[in-house]
Order: C-alpha cells, then structure tokens, then sequence
C-alpha cells in the first residue's frame, strides 16, 4: 500500500471517500461536506454512534462509497490512527481519499499514515487464493509531505520487523535471519558483518554457544553500524534473536510453545529501527548486536546444573534452559560495552512474568538511571507506544546467588521474575547508561483492531527511532 499527499482538486471516481465522524454524530473537522449529504436516519439503522473505530459504509454522489469512521469523543492521535486503520481495512475498494488530515490536528498526517499502513498491513506468505478488493493507494488531503515521508519510514520499518515476526521459524533460521537483517540494513546503506559459528568460537561467546548446544542449525551474530558524519551521540541496539524457543531440556508446555516463533521479536525490533535510523539519515552512531540462536533440544544440548563463561562478566550456571534469553544477551551485552556507547538499549522478548504483569499492551521499561528513563518516557510516547517503568532492584539479586558459579540463570522465587531477569541483565550491561525493553507481552498482536494487526506487532521499533530523534533534537553538552 501506498500513502500519498494531494491537496485541492482531488479525483473521487471509483475511491472510497473517507471521513471522521465523532461521537453523537458530530460531524469532524474538516469532513462537513462529505458528511453533509448523509440522512442521519440511515446512520441511525445502521447503528453508527461515531464511536471509536466504529465504521459504515454508504453510497455517495461522486465517489465510489463513504466511509464514515468513529472517532470517539475526541480528535486526538490515537483516534485519527485507529480511525484509519478501521478504514483501510473496511473500504471495499482499491483507491481511498481520506479526509482525515484536515482536523487541525498537528500530528494528524502521522496519525493516518500510521492507520493505514500499519493497519492495512497483511501477512499473507503462506495464503493462497485470496483475490478480495483492497486499498492499494491512500491519497490524504492536506497532509503534510514531511510528516508523510517519515512517517512511512517508520512504518515500513516496524512492518519489516512484523514480517520477521510473523515468519515461521522453519523458514528463519539464525542464518537466513541474518541473512535477511544483512540484506535490509546494506540496502539502507549502513554497514553489517555476520559472525559465523567459528567466529562466535573465536570469540568467546560462551553463553550464545550453550543456548545454541541444543540445535542443529548453527548460530549467529549480525553487527550492523550506521556511522553517519560528526554524529552527536553514539547509541547500541541490541536484541533477543531466538528463532525458536522450545525451552531447552527445561522444555515448555505445547501451549507454552505455541507462539514462540514470536521470541526473535527483539533483535527484529532492533535491527529494522537501524534500518528507518539510516533511511532517515539521524546525527546519531548506531551498532546494533543481534545475536540469533534456536533454543532446541538435542544430544548435547546444555543441560540444567551446567556452567557458561560468557565473553565478558560473571559466569553462569543454567538452572532452567528456558531463560536462555538473558544467557544471549549476557554476551551481546558484553559486545556492546566495548563500543562504549552513549547508550546502550537492550529489547528482547524476555519474560512471561512482564506479560503477566503489565498485559498485552505494555513494554516494561528498566533503566540504569532516572536521566535514561526519561528519555525512553518521551520516545516513547512520541513514538505512540506504550511503555511502563518498573524498578531495578538490587535487593533481588540474592535470589541469583549460585552454589558453584558467580550467578544462575533462573530464579530461587516465582515472584518479580520480569525485574530479577533486568537485575540478571544489568550484571553484563557494566556500568554506563543502559536501557532494557522487555517486550514480551505487546510482541505480538492478539487482536486486529486500529492500527494493531493480529500477529508480529512490530513494537518497539518507533520508540527506538524516537530515541535517536532525540538525541539529533537535544545532543549532550
Ligand atoms: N521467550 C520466553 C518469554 C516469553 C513468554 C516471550 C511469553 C513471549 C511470550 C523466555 O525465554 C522464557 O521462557 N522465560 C521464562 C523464564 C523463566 C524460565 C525464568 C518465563 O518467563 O517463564
Ligand atoms: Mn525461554
Ligand atoms: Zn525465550
């Protein structure tokens, strides 16, 4: 699908003509005359109240159909974004004209960009035979050609990292993953070098090895860096790339299992945020580590009481196979340091306990210090996502406490397992400004609703980008 700006003079023939409506059937700013010619009777029958999200469609004079869309009580970003993601997937035909920039809104033209390309996202690989009529061309009146242009950046870049999410481990393997981010972040012209099984050796990387011992497809590592000229901050990604979380020997429940193609969510996130950062052409250093690994069970797959010397920090002993995430982050972590970045942001599908606790909608954010919290508040809800701190507390480290290693990967308690796993973290993060997304619980869409498709959601990849931004926007003293 594409989004494009038009001004005056636009062509209705064949379109589907959409407009806001707001609740109680107030017509929307910007929408009178498309909604002027609509008997409030047939409304009415139809059941439309202008609730959110709400939509109906109705012939019209000149265009093809009307789509009136709810927006709530309220013109704001997060109803003009639901609005059109509503539309786009309603509108039966392959040619909208949205009216819905024109509400005064300042972020109107991001918020509809965003409706329609992250809501008329579809995944449909592994589908055959569906021929339905779909908008291929949104043409938004009035928009703003800025806003417009990054704004699809954006976009494309969180349904690249759907895409990576939504495709079955089968056919992403750590190789052909990294293969994949190579591809993407070349093309965006940044840099990337892929390690290889005898690198990774090489390098010590002895907790990915343990995760990897499982599996017969080998592991991997992607460094992609955007270096571009006099950057004013230096910022490292790094993200959980499991291709498939089986749990290890400690191994999951069938339905615990089900959805766990989902668990390279963070290295996906990470690596097409890179990719909008450089399309976009920030003042900001990006390296982003990827380390991708399958969690399997095989003959010699680690085993629970064994012991892993990451390439940097305290050594581990794995008490549970199944927080293998933090095992790769450990040695991602300990990449990362050695750049000595400004910042280093870590997103990984970590824990159920963060799902259990702050449900499907929100990431849980844990951060070194409250200046770095601060900044991942506001990228984030610049980013319109939602993000919740929780602490890092140091008292939870005793239940890490290990019999014969510096630390175990599972916990002695079932409770606060979303923050002991950050405090695990924090050990390999060093001592520098850190950042750590869990984002197990909004990884993956369990409705379609919005701007939301059900599958990959893509989280995580605004927000990061947001961050760059503002770095660009408020470079350090
Ligand atoms: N990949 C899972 C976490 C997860 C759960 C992601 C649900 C997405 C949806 C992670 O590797 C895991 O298995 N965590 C364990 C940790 C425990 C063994 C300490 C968990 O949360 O149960
Ligand atoms: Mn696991
Ligand atoms: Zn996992």
């Amino acid at each position: 699908m594409e989004v494009v700006a038009v001004s005056g003079g636009f062509d209705l023939a064949d379109a589907a003509l959409v407009a806001g409506v707001m609740e109680d059937l107030i017509p929307a700013p910007g929408s009178e005359e498309a909604v002027e010619a609509v008997d409030s009777a047939w409304l009415e029958v139809a059941g439309f109240e202008g609730k959110r999200g709400q939509t109906v469609i109705l012939p019209h004079s000149e265009a093809a159909s009307l789509v009136l869309v709810g927006l709530g009580d309220e013109v704001s970003f997060e109803s003009l974004r639901a609005a059109s993601g509503e539309a786009v997937r309603k509108a039966k035909a392959t040619r909208a004209v949205s009216l819905l920039a024109r509400t005064g809104l300042e972020d109107a033209t991001r918020a509809v960009v965003e409706g329609c390309l992250l809501g008329g996202y579809r995944f449909d690989t592994y589908k055959t035979g569906d021929d339905s009529t779909r908008v291929e061309r949104v043409e938004v009146v009035g928009a703003d050609p800025d806003a417009l242009a990054r704004a699809t950046i954006l976009c494309e870049a969180t349904n690249l990292a759907r895409d990576w999410v939504n495709t079955p481990a089968k056919d992403e393997s750590p190789a052909a993953f990294a293969e994949a981010i190579a591809a993407e972040v070349s093309a965006a012209g940044a840099s990337v070098e892929v390690w290889d099984r005898s690198r990774i050796e090489a390098e010590n990387l002895g907790a990915l090895l343990g995760v990897a011992a499982g599996s017969d497809r080998d592991p991997r590592v992607v460094i992609s860096e955007y270096t571009p000229q006099d950057p004013v901050a230096h910022l490292a990604f790094v993200g959980k790339g499991i291709t498939f979380d089986s749990g290890g020997l400690s191994l999951k429940s069938a339905k615990g299992m089900e959805e766990m193609k989902v668990d390279m969510a963070g290295a996906a996130a990470v690596a097409a945020a890179t990719v909008a950062v450089a399309r976009l052409g920030l003042p900001v250093r990006v390296t982003t580590i990827t380390p991708l690994t399958d969690n399997a069970v095989g003959g010699d797959a680690t085993r629970p009481g064994d012991v892993l010397r990451p390439v940097d920090g305290p050594t581990i002993e794995v008490t549970n196979t199944d927080a293998e995430g933090r095992l790769i982050l450990a040695d991602a972590l300990g990449l990362a340091r050695r750049y000595q970045p400004d910042l280093i942001v870590d997103v990984a599908t970590l824990t159920g306990a963060a799902h259990v606790a702050l449900g499907d909608k929100y990431v849980a954010a844990f951060a070194s210090d409250p200046e770095v919290t601060e900044r991942i508040l506001v990228a984030a809800s610049r980013a319109g996502e939602y993000l919740w701190e929780l602490p890092l507390e140091k008292d939870y480290r005793k239940f890490l406490d290990s019999n014969i290693a510096d630390i175990k990967n599972s916990s002695s308690t079932r409770y606060g397992g979303a923050i002991i796993a950050a405090v695990f973290l924090s050990e390999y993060a060093g001592e520098g400004p850190w950042v750590h997304l869990d984002i197990a619980g909004p990884s993956i869409a369990r409705e379609t609703s919005g701007e939301q498709v059900k599958g990959g959601s893509g989280v995580g990849v605004r927000t990061l980008v947001e961050l760059a931004q503002g770095f660009s926007d408020m470079p350090r003293a």
